[in-house]
């Protein structure tokens, strides 16, 4: 068995689509909160059944996307660096996500100064922190953390406004290598990733285009959307045992497994 993760979820009680930050979000066509908790649930349960640790934050009425707990914070070596939403929709979270932190005793916090929604844009492996910028998170706030936290941070560039966090483009298969849409970086981008990874597994425009490239790997097994088949089958042939899931809900505020996932890392 992979050696146990700790992560941070919030039940999506008030889940709803009810404003467009994000290409995938249509307030028009709503979403539903009872139908994204039973399929939330089913993540959650993934998890325990992997052997994780789950932890709860409780949700907030009136922060309907507070359910993509990768958000919330970036935590590397025990230490929380703060997200500070980009948008006005989200600036609650913050506080919340960083609250939490403090009630359960993680003493090492920075309330970020710069521009950074959490592990949606910083994935961390293990000896390099990856950071995307473009749409939420401003480069300062790669320095920001980079100094913080005393892990090296590469910036990467995203290009194409449906993969507006890293972590719809990109996911660590373990922690020297990755998975990754090139479509959605700019050139000097996926050329560092080339450079960085020659052996990374690169998704099709269809299997990023069903947010497949917003999945969370222990190393050993591999939490994903299921509607990405041709991920699946190319995660399969390198040994990953690949558990599907549907989180067709979520999607529509433009979120996946990743998103909902916050990895708290002693
Ligand atoms: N509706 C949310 C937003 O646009 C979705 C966040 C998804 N989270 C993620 N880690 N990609 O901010």
């Amino acid at each position: 068995m992979a050696p146990s993760r700790h992560f941070l979820m919030c039940r999506p009680e008030f889940f709803a689509v009810e404003y467009a930050i994000n290409p995938w979000m249509d307030p028009a066509a709503g979403a539903d909160a009872a139908t994204a908790v039973r399929q939330w649930e089913r993540l959650k349960d993934a998890y325990e059944e992997l052997g994780h640790q789950v932890s709860l934050i409780d949700p907030v009425d009136g922060l309907p996307d507070m359910v993509f707990a990768a958000n919330g914070a970036l935590v590397v070596g025990g230490r929380v660096y703060g997200a500070r939403f980009a948008t006005a929709e989200r600036a609650a979270e913050g506080p919340a996500y960083l609250e939490w932190f403090e009630r359960n005793g993680y003493a090492t916090r920075l309330a970020a100064t710069e521009t950074n929604e959490g592990e949606g844009d910083f994935l961390t492996l293990d000896e390099v922190i990856l950071a995307g910028t473009g749409f939420r998170t401003a480069v300062a706030a790669h320095q920001e953390a980079q100094e913080f936290l005393g892990r090296p941070v590469v910036t990467l560039r995203l290009t194409d406004p449906r993969y507006y966090h890293l972590d719809t483009a990109l996911f660590p298969l373990d922690g020297r290598n990755v998975a990754y849409y090139p479509g959605a970086f700019s050139a000097g981008s996926r050329e560092v990733l080339r450079r960085m990874f020659p052996d990374a597994v690169l998704a099709s425009a269809e299997d990023a285009a069903v947010l497949g490239l917003n999945a969370v790997s222990d190393g050993e097994n591999v939490v994903v959307n299921m509607e990405a088949g041709e991920l699946a089958l190319e995660l399969k042939r390198r040994g990953l045992n690949v558990i599907p899931v549907d989180l067709s809900e979520l999607r529509k505020a433009g979120g996946g497994p990743k998103c909902c996932t916050l990895e708290i890392r002693p």
